[in-house]
């Protein structure tokens, strides 16, 4: 088990964009995936993709436990992605706050795919396929976008929907009831 630091807006590391993954092996499992899920619960963030930790590799993780305080909240299984693809499964589009673990106490309107297909194998090389929507779509969209070197920001239209949370909280513009996670 080993906690990495994330690696912050400003780092060329996070406008790279990964390579596949060639092999999946234990040394992947055993140490990327792992440092990756790890550090994903201590940051108590929503997801992570592996160019956070300093890796250029096409490797995400993510997921959202059930939470009393938020009862409303979906419930997002905690899934590994390595070599993961998507497609639209309409032109329908949603927005919604987001916010990134390498982007800190920030958060911005970004429009994202309501409904898509994403496609990936697990650390046993299992290939996974699954039709999802809002939330679980937004979160896997984002670290998607994280594997092209891409980082919500870049994608804000309206950049008076961009703001530190917690004055974006107090000014009311996100709602209190909404779910107030670190990297959707
Ligand atoms: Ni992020």
């Amino acid at each position: 088990m080993a906690i990495r630091p994330v690696v912050k807006i400003g780092s060329k590391i996070l406008l790279t964009p990964s390579e596949p993954v060639a092999i999946i092996n234990e040394e992947l499992k055993q140490t990327l995936i792992q440092d990756m899920l790890d550090t994903m619960k201590a940051e108590d963030g929503a997801g992570l993709a592996a160019p956070q930790i300093g890796v250029n590799l096409r490797v995400m993780v993510f997921g959202v436990e059930k939470n009393p305080r938020y009862p409303d909240a979906e419930v997002v299984p905690t899934t590994i992605l390595i070599n993961p693809s998507f497609r639209p499964l309409s032109d329908e589009k949603e927005e919604g706050w987001e916010g990134c673990l390498s982007i800190p106490d920030y958060r911005g309107v970004v429009s994202r795919f309501k409904q898509i297909e994403y496609r990936g194998y697990t650390e046993n090389g299992e290939e996974i396929v699954r039709q999802v929507s809002d939330f679980h779509a937004r979160v896997f969209q984002h670290e998607f976008d994280h594997l092209d070197g891409i980082l919500y920001v870049h994608r804000i239209e309206d950049m008076r929907y961009f703001g530190l949370n917690e004055e974006l909280h107090n000014s009311g513009m996100i709602p209190k009831s909404d779910v107030d996670v670190q990297e959707e």
